[in-house]
């Protein structure tokens, strides 16, 4: 998502008013009664702001991610609170069932649909961050994460304790951990060390019921839930306890651009035969955008950009036999430890490690993505055509990521977690279109939805798979009046979880059966 934090510039904030949303009466007594409850505690109001703190909107703001969500709202937050206890949590969760607001945790805030911080119905936001320790342990190589941390902030904390352990888990240092391990977590490791939830071996929920719980009192089936099946849904995560992974000292980063007139279409055709089958340690992401090139003429640049863990003695001989054709060389390549790597992927390279513990990435764009899954190559002729819809968009607004499945992804079955994308996937696709000038585009919106129904023929089906982390609303949504029958939401709940879905609504009924935690495409106790 380089293009959106790229092309854009940051004078929309003041499009974010306070509407002046009629407050229903009910938001007093629910003012009143956290008020009580943080009171009986000894807990000060300094985490409880209302419109009229100033604290309000620069917290709601500052990890709203995109405007487009934000903007599409009718309702802001009655209240914001930003908890620094469990005990904070489970008031919260009490005075919301009294008064009947609605609940919605945020951790990061990247939400494609912004479900974390906007809301049709009267809510108010638990907002993670000041939940954000990390404590490692190098001796059983585990850690324990606060769900408020940063991506940013794991991957710096474990390269202060080793230089040998990392996470996989995505590239964008401002991912929350809340919304991100829950929902899977895909990175540059993704092929050798499968996803976050892969990797997490205990975790502190609070249910509905306000009780604070660990792996051995919620059970293994709501502690399957909330490995990919969203934690929206089951409860409030506090925290997650992770395994982390043993890496090399060197890892070796690389990124090379090939045009059309460098023979991109036949390169990205052979990529597709190459990606994941090759070693595990190597995971080449394709990055797909159409620019002007330095001669003035419009064209496609497929960027192959990438990361080996090892040596790049090691890699030059793997691509010389796997895929000759991308004409890698040693100068492309850069070997560096793998923390510093980071900053590359997230476009920081040449900054200090430090940046990586920046929180706020105040949103500068209005966005729209959506995710397909592969399983059988596109054929040249099938890439030409998306060529000519990235064309059809100005320049630098749209991107193509194709992410490469195989490797460790697939040594879990389908059921193991709830996140089902394992063998047959050679990869993923995200289709993202950003754009600055207004939220109402509905140019731009018709661009995404017009590709990805072109791109039906090419992608999986009988489930059309849909990656969770990447939300798209557009793939169906919960009634916001009146109840969604199973139906309704089996169409997107196969999508995301293909056949954990039914087990995903038992684990529902058994623990939040009146629907506490809900969102637009949360899963319902039916
Ligand atoms: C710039 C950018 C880059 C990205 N890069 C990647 C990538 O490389 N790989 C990848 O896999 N994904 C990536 N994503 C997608 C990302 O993983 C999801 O958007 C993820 O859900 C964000 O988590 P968050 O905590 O930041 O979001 P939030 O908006 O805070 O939360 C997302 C959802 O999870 C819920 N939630 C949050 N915290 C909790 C909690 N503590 N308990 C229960 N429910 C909770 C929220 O209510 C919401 O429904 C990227 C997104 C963006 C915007
Ligand atoms: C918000 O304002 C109220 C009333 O003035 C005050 O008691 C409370 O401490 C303020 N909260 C914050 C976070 O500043
Ligand atoms: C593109 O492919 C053709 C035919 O395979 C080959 O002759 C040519 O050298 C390639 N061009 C580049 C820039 O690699
Ligand atoms: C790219 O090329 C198009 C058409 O030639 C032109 O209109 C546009 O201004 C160019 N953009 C830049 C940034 O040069
Ligand atoms: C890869 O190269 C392209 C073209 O120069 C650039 O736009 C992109 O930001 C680079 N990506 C990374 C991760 O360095
Ligand atoms: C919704 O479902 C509940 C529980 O099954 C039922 O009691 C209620 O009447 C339903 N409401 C509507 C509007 O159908």
């Amino acid at each position: 998502m380089q293009i959106l934090a790229g092309i854009l510039s940051l004078f929309l904030l003041a499009f974010i008013s306070i509407s002046g949303a009629s407050l229903a009466h009910n938001k007093n007594d629910f003012l009143e009664c956290l008020t009580l409850q943080f009171q009986s505690f000894n807990s000060d109001s300094d985490s409880i702001h209302t419109p009229k703190n100033a604290s309000y909107l620069s917290i709601f703001q500052s990890t709203i991610w995109n405007l487009r969500a934000a903007s599409n709202s009718g309702q802001k937050p009655v209240i914001i609170i930003t908890p620094y206890y469990a005990s904070q949590i489970q008031a919260a969760i009490y005075c919301s069932k009294k008064h009947g607001i609605q609940l919605k945790v945020r951790s990061g805030g990247h939400d494609y649909e912004g479900l974390s911080y906007i809301s049709q119905t009267p809510f108010f936001i638990v907002d993670m961050r000041n939940l954000r320790s990390i404590s490692i342990d190098t001796k059983k190589n585990t850690a324990w994460v606060q769900t408020g941390a940063t991506l940013g902030e794991l991957y710096y904390t474990i390269s202060q304790h080793s230089k040998t352990l990392a996470f996989t888990a995505g590239v964008c240092p401002t991912v929350g951990v809340g919304g991100h391990f829950s929902g899977g977590g895909y990175g540059m490791m993704s092929r050798k060390h499968g996803i976050a939830a892969d990797h997490i071996i205990d975790a502190k929920l609070i249910d509905a019921k306000g009780k604070i719980l660990d792996r051995e009192s919620m059970g293994e089936d709501l502690f399957w839930a909330i490995r990919g099946g969203g934690g929206t849904s089951f409860g409030i995560v506090v925290a997650f306890k992770v395994k982390l992974i043993v890496i090399p000292e060197t890892v070796t980063f690389f990124n090379v651009t090939r045009t059309l007139e460098q023979n991109a279409t036949q390169l990205v055709h052979r990529w597709q035969y190459v990606a994941d089958k090759i070693d595990d340690n190597l995971l080449l992401r394709l990055f797909l955008r159409s620019f002007n090139s330095s001669n003035g003429k419009r064209t496609i640049g497929a960027f192959f950009t990438s990361l080996y863990l090892g040596r790049v003695d090691d890699l030059l001989p793997i691509m010389q036999q796997k895929f000759p054709e991308l004409g890698l060389v040693k100068e492309d390549c850069t070997e560096m430890p793998w923390i510093e790597s980071t900053l590359f992927f997230a476009g920081l390279q040449g900054e200090s490690l430090d940046v990586l513990l920046s929180r706020t990435q105040v949103s500068t764009a209005y966005s729209k993505g959506k995710s397909d899954y592969v399983t059988q190559p596109i054929p040249e002729h099938g890439l030409k055509s998306i060529w000519k819809f990235l064309e059809d968009e100005d320049e630098n607004r749209v991107e193509l990521q194709f992410s490469p499945y195989g490797g460790r992804i697939n040594d879990f079955s389908e059921s193991e977690i709830p996140f089902p994308h394992r063998s047959g996937n050679i990869f993923m696709i995200h289709y993202a279109v950003g754009w600055a000038e207004s939220a109402e585009s509905p140019r731009h919106i018709n661009w995404i939805r017009r590709l990805y129904s072109f791109m039906a023929r090419f992608v999986s089906k009988s489930p059309r798979a849909a990656y969770l982390n990447y939300r798209d609303l557009d793939i169906g949504m919960n009634n916001i009046k009146g109840n969604t029958s199973y139906r309704q939401a089996s169409v997107w709940g196969f999508k995301y979880f293909k056949n954990n879905f039914r087990r995903l609504v038992n684990v529902k009924k058994k623990v939040d059966p009146t629907n506490f935690f809900r969102n637009e495409q949360s899963i319902l106790p039916m």
